[in-house]
């Protein structure tokens, strides 16, 4: 990136489950020096602790259902609020509604600014497709490691079965990982999450990147995607 494009960046990732967007979440996050922040990561850590929140995102998340926007808001204004996202995020599994895209925009114009360049961030939204069959294979196959590694058992497997490679813990099995949880989100996914693609298309937010191929080319295509994005407002004057 050039540094008059070197700008505060809110970037949305947008996917149906297993499209890979934690995977790229976490590659793009470290090239740009901004946080992962993952919803569904969050809600976990939440179920794990068994927080108030935690208890009441439980069973939802069990069957695969959308957690209500209620309780998703609060819990990203604090991650969104924290220093280490000043100068921009990745968003990854938020957001998932329309109400959430609202939301989203409102707490954008409101809070983040940049000063430096004196304008308003708007995110840039990368849509990752990938077809349906692509997407069960890849969400039966994951293992997780409890360190936020991912890895697929026939897709990308560890150098050594069930353990990860960085930091030798075992890898587990996510609990909404099962078949008959998965066609649940698969389903929600089309419900509620899917009319966000026309929500950021018409107003001009959205790049689409085909999901589907090798990790390091989808990387390689969703950054030129950000950085096309992100020059040409620039050079229009809205970033
Ligand atoms: P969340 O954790 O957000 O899950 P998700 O959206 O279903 O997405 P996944 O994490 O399953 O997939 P991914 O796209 O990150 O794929 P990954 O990179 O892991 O949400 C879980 C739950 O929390 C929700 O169901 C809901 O209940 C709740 N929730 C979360 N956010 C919410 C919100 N905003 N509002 C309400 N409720 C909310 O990759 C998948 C697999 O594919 C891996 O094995 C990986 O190794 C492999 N892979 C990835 N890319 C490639 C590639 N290019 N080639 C080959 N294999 C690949």
């Amino acid at each position: 990136m050039t540094d008059e494009s070197k700008r505060k960046l809110a970037l949305v990732f947008l996917g149906p489950p297993g499209a890979g967007k934690g995977t790229q979440a976490k590659l793009i996050a470290e090239r740009y020096g901004i946080p992962h922040v993952s919803t569904g990561d969050i809600l976990r850590d939440n179920v794990a602790r068994g927080t108030g929140l935690g208890l009441k995102a439980k069973a939802i998340m069990a069957r695969g259902e959308l957690v209500p926007d209620t309780l998703v808001f609060d819990m990203v204004a604090l991650r969104l609020r924290q220093p280490d996202a000043e100068q921009g995020f990745i968003l990854d599994g938020f957001p998932r509604t329309v109400a959430q895209a609202e939301w989203l925009d409102a707490f954008l114009e409101r809070e983040l600014i940049d000063n430096a360049h004196n304008v308003k961030v708007r995110p840039i939204v990368v849509q990752i497709n990938v077809d349906y069959n692509q997407l069960l294979r890849r969400l039966t196959g994951r293992r997780t490691c409890p360190a936020g590694h991912i890895y697929n058992i026939y897709l990308q497997p560890p150098r050594v079965d069930e353990t990860c490679d960085v930091d030798g813990l075992k890898l587990v099995l996510r609990s909404d990982d099962r078949e008959e949880v998965i066609r649940e989100r698969l389903a929600a996914y089309e419900r509620q999450t899917k009319p966000l693609v026309d929500y950021y298309w018409n107003k001009g937010r959205l790049v689409a990147v085909n999901g589907g191929s090798a990790v390091r080319q989808v990387t390689g295509q969703m950054i030129q995607a950000i950085e096309q994005m992100s020059a040409a407002e620039v050079k229009s004057g809205r970033r």
